[in-house]
């Protein structure tokens, strides 16, 4: 009889010891943080530094790495240590699965920003659409799909230095544009067996919006914290508005309708298009909005590599010659002059890889935010249903707990036994069930690209050369640059 008596007494013990546990973490209640102000909260805070990521770092500098700040009539918590965004994004990733709920977000997406794969709550809808998107947008090194990515990056890389070739090189080139045709020829042929000539006027027109779009997405407003603003913001409205209405216009027109002509349900998916096109057919919980809106929503990522490309350009380019002639060496041995450089070039290259991720770490670009869907914690603080959680990723990529000289840019740091290594605090496309599924695309499509711009030019600063910290995004209409033919490379 002595022993279950001894059990209890420990259970009972242990029982106590939770309770009291947790009613420790309840009285820490919410993270601390800035008064907020009437109506605006503590937006102001933001607006002395560069950018709000900087102001996230300097205000954890007060406040601790977890706290809270009230912004417009949002409630929202900035979690700047690695310890605890690995605590929101994997360990509880499930209770911060939500969006914030950004008037914008709507407008760019049909009225719904549920529509978006990046802008809408986590569902079961979401998780049916990632898996559709797996496949073609995270291709294994040794599928068919990564030989079909290296085959459309070869073919358009080819297109791209032709049109670049019949550019005046004597003075400053607008390089942005010629860039982001190719991501989305790339883009087109790669998830919609098509492309497009560079004097397609529609074409044009909608790589542009893309763009218009992707710089959007990459700004804050203050409307969307401070919703009864919106008056002000009508026009504004209006334009995302007919961008989306653009978009679905030329895909329907240039895309879709063709495919579907040529749909056979008996075959294998040809691509993307017929993957999703498909899965309408066997999928009763799928409607023709989701498959569209799925379509658009990958094919405008071309963006977002075209402007990681202008990025890193402008980083090797800001800095000394040295990375520039670095990545130079590596391109001539490994293609010895006598060959465009291809993804399967990408393992015997791992400087110029390292410079792209030396790139994404000084870019900071944000991680999108999260939102609490049920009430919950982080660490010790209690977090309410719907707070808006702010991932700061520029403290992970540029803190000295993290980094040697964080200011440097040193594509080297990412170098072991020369092979690239990546430390687990370096989380640019973010981790857990949100995690980035276009990753893979943006490693390969940016390394070929990269590397056949600097295997035949020298490329040089033509003017000023402003590249926003804590963005992957340059203006639309950004800085040119001088490209002049390498002497081996007529
Ligand atoms: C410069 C290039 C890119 C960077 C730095 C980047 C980074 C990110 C980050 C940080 C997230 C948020 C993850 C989270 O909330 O935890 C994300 C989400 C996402 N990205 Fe990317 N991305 C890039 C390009 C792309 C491309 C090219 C595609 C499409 C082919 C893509 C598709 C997506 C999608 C669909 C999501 C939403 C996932 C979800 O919320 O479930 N991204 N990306």
């Amino acid at each position: 009889m002595l022993v279950p008596s001894v059990a209890v007494v420990v259970v009972l013990f242990l029982l106590a010891l939770h309770r009291l546990a947790t009613f420790r973490r309840k009285i820490q209640g919410a993270p601390p943080g800035p008064k907020p102000w009437p109506l605006f909260g503590s937006v102001h805070l933001l607006a002395r530094h560069e950018t709000p990521l900087r102001a996230f770092a300097a205000l954890a500098e007060i406040y601790g790495a977890v706290f809270s700040i009230r912004l417009g009539s949002s409630n929202c918590v900035v979690v700047n240590d690695l310890r605890h965004i690995k605590e929101v994004l994997v360990a509880k990733g499930a209770n911060f699965g939500g969006r914030p709920d950004f008037l914008r977000f709507h407008k760019l997406f049909g009225g719904d920003r549920n529509n978006s794969l990046a802008l809408c709550d986590w569902s079961s809808l979401q998780k049916t659409r990632r898996s559709i998107a797996r496949t073609y947008c995270s291709p294994r090194f040794t599928s068919q799909q990564y030989d079909h990515v290296n085959k459309v990056a070869s073919k358009e890389v080819a297109e791209m230095l032709k049109n670049i070739e019949i550019q005046d090189l004597s003075k400053g080139l607008a390089l942005k544009p010629i860039v982001l045709m190719a991501c989305a020829n790339m883009f087109t042929e790669y998830m919609c067996s098509t492309s497009f000539g560079y004097k397609d006027d529609e074409f044009n027109k909608v790589v542009r919006i893309f763009d218009e779009i992707f710089w959007e997405i990459n700004q804050g407003y203050l409307v969307d914290f401070v919703p009864w603003l919106l008056p002000f913001y009508t026009g504004h409205m209006n334009k995302l508005s007919n961008w989306a209405a653009e978009i679905r216009k030329f895909i329907l027109k240039r895309i879709v309708d063709d495919h579907n002509k040529d749909l056979d349900e008996n075959m294998e998916p040809r691509d993307f298009t017929d993957a999703l096109l498909l899965h309408l057919k066997s999928d009763p919980t799928m409607n023709w909005q989701h498959i569209i809106f799925e379509l658009e929503d990958f094919l405008g990522g071309h963006s977002a590599i075209g402007n990681l490309v202008m990025v890193v350009l402008a980083e090797v380019v800001k800095n000394n010659d040295d990375v520039q002639i670095r990545i130079q060496e590596e391109v001539d041995s490994v293609t010895k002059n006598e060959r465009p450089v291809n993804l399967f070039d990408k393992e015997l290259m791992p400087y110029t890889e390292a410079t792209i991720w030396e790139t994404l770490r000084v870019a900071s670009s944000p991680i999108v935010p999260h939102v609490a869907t049920v009430d919950t914690e982080i660490g010790d603080f209690s977090i309410a249903k719907d707070t808006v959680v702010f991932i700061n990723n520029y403290t992970l990529n540029m803190g000295a707990d993290y980094w040697s000289q964080p200011e440097k840019f040193k594509p080297e740091r990412f170098l072991s036994n020369g092979k690239v290594s990546k430390p687990a605090h370096f989380i640019p496309f973010s981790t857990g069930r949100r995690t980035c599924i276009g990753q893979k695309l943006v490693q390969c499509f940016t390394f070929v690209i990269l590397s056949n711009i600097f295997q035949r030019y020298d490329v040089r600063r033509s003017g000023s050369l402003s590249v926003l910290p804590g963005c992957v995004a340059v203006p639309p209409d950004c800085f040119k640059l001088t490209l002049k033919k390498r002497r081996n490379k007529d």
